[in-house]
């Protein structure tokens, strides 16, 4: 990975050590110059705006599982754009290199285990190489990814439209981890219905978790809600019980990694339990994701791999040990809420409400 000059197509109007600003509806995590995907470092926001360039799929791999990049739909976007990388470097020229292009796919598959946009994204890859040329691949693979890119920016605005349908006006919503353009191609899956159901004046405002260990809360929410001057409200995730209880909040809307064919849920740690207080409390919690999100192969939440990270996210913050010598932490990434906490599903497809394996299968098919 190197570092890349700021890119044509993200409106920067100031950048500094506290203060980043830009135009939130040109903002794209990730950028094809034509040789290279460039991501904006999102482990450094919202002090800087600082692009890395990924010139082979190897670098894109490493970005991906250090957190360059982040969200269930860029990761999956991401792995395109690495499979491009992928193919110019294994057959380009006549090197016809088919097997070291898949171990390169291998290797953007390892990169997380959750997000199943990321191995959705691969099979359609692999899809297109079995039935295309050596000589056609690099450019096949270049529209595919283009594709899948647009793809998910059309299928932002749906769900947003939909989501943003079910939210009756007057009260708060409260959202969780970073859902927004830095996590997809477009204006985002759950903050893009909050996006919509702002501008429609169904919200009044928005609360956010700071969602540690890696603060996209605190750190990238808050930053894409402010770009905006949409009113957003921090809060520690040991604050939601308390917040739920005023009756401020209407609905919990967040994202999703990967929903199985019964609608159990794979989001970022702390979802499930949101889950639970927003039922205790008669809060409408709904999760929005794309079909890329959905994996029908699984009957249940029970099957999805949940990512375990290391022990020193939780120990330490911004670098500084803060827990005491000695203590050990548990980091998972993920949790799986289950269907039956979930008042709807919001896809591209429509809504899923009180999701179940049929009203699933209505949706999606079968496995
Ligand atoms: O570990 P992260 O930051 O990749 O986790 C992201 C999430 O859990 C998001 O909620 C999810 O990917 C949906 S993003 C549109």
């Amino acid at each position: 990975m190197g570092e890349a000059a700021p890119h044509v197509g993200i409106g920067v109007e100031s950048r500094g050590e506290s203060e980043v600003s830009v135009d939130i509806n040109q903002v794209s995590s990730m950028c094809w110059d034509g040789l290279a995907l460039s991501f904006i470092d999102q482990r450094r926001l919202p002090a800087e705006l600082h692009w890395v360039r990924c010139e082979t799929a190897t670098a894109v791999s490493q970005a991906i599982r250090e957190m360059v990049v982040r969200g269930a739909p860029a990761i999956g976007i991401a792995a395109a754009w690495g499979a491009v990388l992928a193919a110019r470097a294994r057959l380009c020229d006549g090197r016809g290199d088919r097997i070291g292009l898949l171990a390169d796919l291998d290797e953007l598959a390892a990169s997380r285990p959750t997000a199943v946009n990321l191995f959705w994204a691969l099979d359609r890859v692999r899809a297109a190489l079995a039935r295309i040329s050596d000589a056609e691949a690099p450019a096949a693979l270049e529209a595919l990814a283009r594709a899948i890119h647009e793809e998910d920016v059309a299928m932002n605005r749906r769900m947003a439209e939909f989501g943003a349908a079910l939210i009756e006006p007057g009260k708060a919503v409260l959202t969780h981890c970073n859902t927004g353009a830095l996590a997809t191609g477009g204006i985002g899956t759950a903050l893009g219905v909050i996006r919509a159901a702002w501008q429609q004046q169904r919200i009044s405002d928005v609360y956010a978790d700071e969602t540690r260990p890696w603060l996209q809360g605190a750190r990238l929410t808050a930053w894409e809600l402010v770009q905006e001057s949409i009113p957003v409200t921090l809060i520690c995730e040991g604050a939601a019980a308390s917040l739920l209880r005023t009756g401020r909040v209407g609905w919990v809307i967040v994202g999703a990694d990967r929903i199985a064919a019964n609608g159990d849920t794979a989001n970022k740690i702390g979802t499930y339990g949101l889950a639970v207080l927003a039922r205790r409390h008669g809060v409408r919690f709904m999760v929005v994701a794309p079909g890329s999100t959905v994996d029908m192969t699984l009957p249940d939440g029970s099957g999805i791999p949940i990512e375990e990270r290391p022990e020193d996210e939780v120990l330490s913050l911004a670098g500084r040990r803060i827990a005491a010598p000695g203590a050990r932490a548990w980091n998972p990434s993920f949790d799986v809420t289950p269907a039956e906490l979930i008042d709807a599903i919001v896809t591209e497809r429509g809504v899923v409400a009180s999701p179940d394996a049929a009203r699933m299968a209505r949706l999606f098919g079968g496995g």
